[in-house]
């Protein structure tokens, strides 16, 4: 395509994935479906592969930035944040009414007093129990996105926020030229609940609450990892705003829509302590609705001019504050304990509860995760227990209620009560040393043949179209299906024929057994077909290895260029050799103060084995040092994959796969970043960008990025090229102290075109 066609088919792909992203995300009237918008963005991509020159910092294709950071650069709020002073909590007997809430009452009148005035407008609004970020828009371009931090700096958090489509990353015209808007990231309840079984069945720990989860994405370094995590954003309030004025908090929170932005969708006004009451009260009950963790209300005054008049401490504003909610605890009756056999074998037993409404849902069912946990507080068969949902979510047994023990309750003791045999194949069960958790350690044993099948087709893995639970228990128990491979034998009409357990009626009784129907089946069998495309990260991933999460799959696929090359790899021995030997070396140094040398014979021949070992961890560590291998993969994941390639397991996997015609293709290798340089890369190296440019230097950090480099706060030996803008000082001083390319950007230009770097 010549250059301006392609320049002006970009533009034009940008403007209409844009709006259907806002038709999809904002109006929630989506107009394509999933697969025509990743065909347009495959379009933008293969233009933008071509003529690099014509990325845009704005481009959707953006959303998934380059090459992981090193780190994070620290950002500068332009407005401090500050946090919001927590007033007293309601006991629940006073919600509604009552007049002993303290602190929301001394809050009220204190700034009533402060104001000499009485007929002050708030709002009232959730507090969202997410992770607080701060985002500048400068002539409506997302310039940043930044932590809270200390309040004062943050970290540079843009190409993690970049992933949530949510975030539009230009404003529509007519929005304040510098707006820096506020908000809270979160992870909806339905999206955390479906991470943590995934999580749970990879083998990997379960986050304990969404905002941990929320919190723990952020961080991470990799956006690509930050894309497959299904975070979301409400915006709140702003920072420094030029260009335009909000009259009142209510004004501010409607603009947000027009701008593209989502505000929080529950907000009141309340005129007076009786309003504002009622707004708490309605609103403790409303958010145990709301499809995210919420922890209190956030009290605002309503005029803005308002704000400088009560001013802030050193912490918080003076015009707002948040009201806490405590967790609602119950009551209930432990009916039974359960013991529920997962992927990996092990044994966690769950507690059967007389169901209760807790935090908006009814519970009947928590886990109790492991024997210590049940003896430490003494939970046994018949007790009243409290339970409340941690962090709003995840039900939990709180505590024993004693003295509402029945007479002669013994002690749970998890061994005797399976008789010492796993629950589901009866197999003999064991317990590793120095572990707490009870395992079955029957590889064939059927439960979890069908947790295997339920991970091998979650989203994050296969996404095989209508395998729940259901299907997945009643495919292993049929017969049809053992292993995970098993599947793509299934066929049409016996498919179609599986017949599942029969709906639950309200009255108890049961309705007819359902099929699976020719619907569902045609759906699932069209998703295996698909899945025989998907990349080995996700193959990888998908076969349920122990040890190996998502991030292993994904540097093991980096490394490997077929799935086949896996099974066979030279790799993955040398990562595990390289840290085995490196212990034993350790081990036998005659400095090793844990195990001193008997005697100088002794320390000479130790001092000889430890020189061979050594050299032979040196020499295995020259031959991966080009492959740059991240701890995404260490000696554990990587003695994991080959140790299953090893396996009979493994060996049948592989012999199947071959039978079935799959060798999964990697998605992402490129086993040697640094040497990579030429056309492909041809902006490798580490940068350091300086001085005023004629784009937001986000934009020059994309191209970077992009281009197969990576950029780096400031100078050093290791930097390859400064990017220098207009009036660059220091950082252009010492890049010439040290000899690094000093590149313009006109030069830069050229180098991002494809060209040589001038020398
Ligand atoms: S307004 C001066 N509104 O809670 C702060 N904050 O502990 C103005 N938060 O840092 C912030 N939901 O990140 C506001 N509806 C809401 C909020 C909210 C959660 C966070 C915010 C703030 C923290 C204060």
């Amino acid at each position: 395509m010549e250059p301006n066609d392609a320049q002006a088919r970009a533009s034009q792909l940008r403007a209409e994935l844009e709006r259907h992203n806002r038709l999809y995300y904002l109006d929630a009237t989506p107009e394509i479906s999933d697969a025509d918008y990743d065909a347009l963005m495959g379009e933008l991509k293969a233009i933008e592969a071509e003529h690099p020159e014509l990325l845009t910092p704005d481009s959707p294709t953006q959303r998934v930035g380059g090459a992981p950071l090193e780190g994070f650069l620290p950002v500068r709020h332009l407005v401090p944040m500050l946090s919001i002073e927590d007033v007293h909590e309601l006991r629940e007997e006073e919600i509604g009414g009552g007049d002993s809430d303290v602190g929301l009452v001394d809050w009220f009148e204190r700034f009533e007093r402060n104001l000499g005035r009485s007929d002050i407008a708030l709002t009232v609004e959730p507090k969202i129990d997410g992770v607080a970020v701060s985002l500048l828009y400068r002539d409506g371009l997302l310039e940043y996105a930044a932590t809270r931090g200390d309040g004062s700096t943050g970290d540079d958090i843009t190409q993690n926020i970049k992933t949530i489509r949510r975030v539009p990353l230009r404003l529509p015209a007519g929005a304040p030229p510098v707006f820096e808007v506020r908000g809270e990231v979160f992870m909806p309840n339905e999206a955390f609940n479906r991470l943590n079984e995934e999580r749970d069945a990879a083998g990997e720990p379960a986050f304990i609450n969404p905002r941990n989860a929320t919190a723990g994405t952020l961080k991470q370094l990799d956006s690509g990892i930050v894309a497959t995590r299904p975070l979301d954003v409400i915006f709140h309030s702003f920072g420094l705003v030029e260009g335009a004025e909000f009259e009142s908090v209510t004004e501010f929170h409607d603009l947000l829509p027009t701008l593209g932005l989502q505000a929080g969708q529950w907000f009141r006004a309340a005129g007076d302590l009786g309003q504002l009451r009622a707004a708490v009260a309605e609103l403790g009950e409303a958010r145990h609705r709301f499809p995210y963790a919420t922890d209190g209300a956030v009290i605002k005054v309503d005029e803005i001019a308002l704000h400088a008049e009560l001013g802030a401490t050193s912490k918080h504003p003076r015009w707002a504050c948040a009201y806490k909610f405590r967790p609602e605890q119950k009551q209930t009756v432990l009916k039974a304990i359960t013991i529920q056999v997962g992927r990996t074998g092990v044994l966690t037993p769950v507690a059967e509860l007389e169901p209760v409404f807790v935090s908006g849902t009814t519970v009947a069912r928590a886990t109790l995760h492991n024997q210590d946990e049940i003896s430490r507080k003494d939970v046994r068969v018949g007790d009243t227990v409290v339970v409340e949902k941690a962090g709003e979510i995840i039900p939990a047994v709180v505590k024993v209620i004693v003295g509402e023990r029945p007479p002669d309750t013994p002690p749970y003791d998890l061994y005797g009560a399976v008789g010492g045999k796993c629950p589901s194949c009866g197999s003999a069960i064991t317990r590793d040393e120095g572990f707490v958790a009870w395992r079955c350690p029957n590889f064939a044993c059927p439960e979890k043949a069908v947790t295997r099948l339920k991970h091998f087709g979650g989203r994050r893995m296969l996404d095989l179209d209508g395998l729940g639970d259901a299907v997945a228990e009643k495919l292993v128990e049929s017969g049809m299906v053992g292993a995970p491979l098993d599947l793509f034998g299934l066929e049409m009409p016996a498919l179609a024929d599986l017949l599942l357990d029969p709906a639950q009626l309200q009255s108890g009784e049961e309705s007819k057994p359902r099929r699976f129907g020719e619907k569902k089946a045609t759906a699932l069998l069209a998703s295996l077909d698909r899945a025989r495309q998907m990349p080995l990260d996700k193959w990888l991933f998908a076969l349920g290895i122990p040890n190996v999460g998502e991030s292993a799959a994904l540097e093991c696929a980096r490394l490997h260029e077929r799935f086949s090359d896996v099974a066979s790899s030279a790799i993955l021995p040398k990562i595990v050799s390289a840290s085995g030997l490196e212990n034993q070396r350790r081990e036998i140094s005659p400095r090793n103060r844990s195990n001193p040398p008997a005697d100088e014979a002794d320390k000479a021949r130790r001092q000889e084995a430890h020189d061979e070992l050594k050299a032979q961890v040196t020499a295995l560590r020259e031959e991966l040092a080009p492959l740059a291998v991240s701890p995404d993969i260490g000696p554990v994941a990587a003695g994991a994959i080959a140790a299953f390639f090893d396996s009979d397991a493994g060996r049948e996997t592989v012999a199947a796969m071959a039978d079935l015609g799959i060798d999964p293709r990697s998605g992402n290798y490129n086993p040697k970043p640094e040497a990579a340089g030429g056309a492909g890369a041809p902006l490798s190296g580490t940068w350091v960008i300086t001085g005023t440019l004629s784009q937001p230097r986000d934009h020059f950090k994309s191209l970077i990025q992009n281009g197969g480099g990576k950029v780096a706060g400031s100078v050093s030996k290791n930097t390859d090229y400064l990017l220098a803008g207009e009036k660059a000082g220091s950082k252009l001083a010492k890049a010439e102290s040290l000899g690094v390319a000093v590149v313009d950007e006109a030069a830069f230009g050229a180098m991002a075109a494809g060209a040589p770097p001038a020398t």
